[in-house]
């Protein structure tokens, strides 16, 4: 017998079995139907904030099975899931560029409906928080393991090569992190302004300051000293 292939084999709601594995009904019911938006750009606002949630889940997901890998000193593995995590993270920074295609002051109707919504209680950058120290302890206790300073791992990295792929996406991970912030701050300034305060409270020029955040300070601290020992060789 020939396999009919119009016809769904899953289960699942939905006409195909794309739809049922997918669970577009539910997802593409997921954004205000037009008959209940304020305005019509919260389409386009809560598509990238969704979308942004979907990313940085996926960014932290893979950071998490990194940090596991480097557990099991599988290093090969860890860096190959750390590439995506960065991709990731890179993908939820150009979500970004859309937001400014909403008028300043048309924005200000949706955000009269947002209530006490803020990014601070967004699940996936919370998420980047609590996954990326575990991530350091891991590298660092592989590092140790093998009686090498963050100095000694950068001046040999030819002879260290995995650890120091490593170190580096490690610091690009970090990296990624703050551009998010500082093309965040930009499109907040752009469309309310950086002297006001946010939907919970907080002045936009905090959020300015956070760009400065770094979530493995030792890793950029380590440029330094590597400067001033070449100083010292020259
Ligand atoms: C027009 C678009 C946006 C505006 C006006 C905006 C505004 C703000 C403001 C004012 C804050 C400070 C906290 C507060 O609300 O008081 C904030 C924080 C934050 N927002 Fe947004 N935001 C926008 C888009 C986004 C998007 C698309 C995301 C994606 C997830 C996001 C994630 C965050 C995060 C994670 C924080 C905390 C910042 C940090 O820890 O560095 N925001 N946002």
């Amino acid at each position: 017998m020939e396999e009919d292939y119009s016809q769904p084999v899953l289960d699942g709601k939905g006409a195909s079995d794309y739809e049922r594995y997918l669970r577009t009904d539910e997802l593409l019911a997921l954004q205000k139907p037009p008959e209940e938006q304020v305005h019509r750009d919260e389409l386009l606002f809560q598509t990238v904030h969704q979308s942004s949630e979907l990313w940085l889940k996926l960014a932290c997901f893979e950071v998490e099975g990194a940090t596991a890998r480097l557990r099991e000193h599988e290093r090969a593995a860890a860096i190959r899931l750390l590439r995506r995590s960065v991709a990731a993270v890179q993908i939820a920074t150009r979500l970004l560029d859309e937001l400014e295609h909403m008028s300043p002051w048309e924005y200000q109707a949706i955000r009269r409906v947002l209530g006490h919504g803020s990014g601070f209680d967004s699940p996936g950058f919370r998420n980047v928080r609590r996954v990326s120290p575990s991530l350091g302890d891991a590298f660092h206790a592989l590092r140790r393991a093998e009686g090498l300073s963050l100095t000694e791992l950068y001046v040999q990295g030819r002879e260290r090569e995995e650890l120091y792929q490593l170190a580096e996406l490690l610091i690009e991970w970090d990296e990624r992190i703050s551009v998010w912030r500082f093309r965040h701050y930009k499109v907040v300034a752009r469309v309310i302004g950086d002297e006001v305060v946010g939907t919970q409270g907080t002045p936009v020029q905090l959020l300015g300051e956070l760009i400065k955040n770094r979530l493995y300070p030792e890793l950029w601290q380590v440029r330094n000293e590597l400067t001033e020992l070449a100083k010292g060789q020259g």
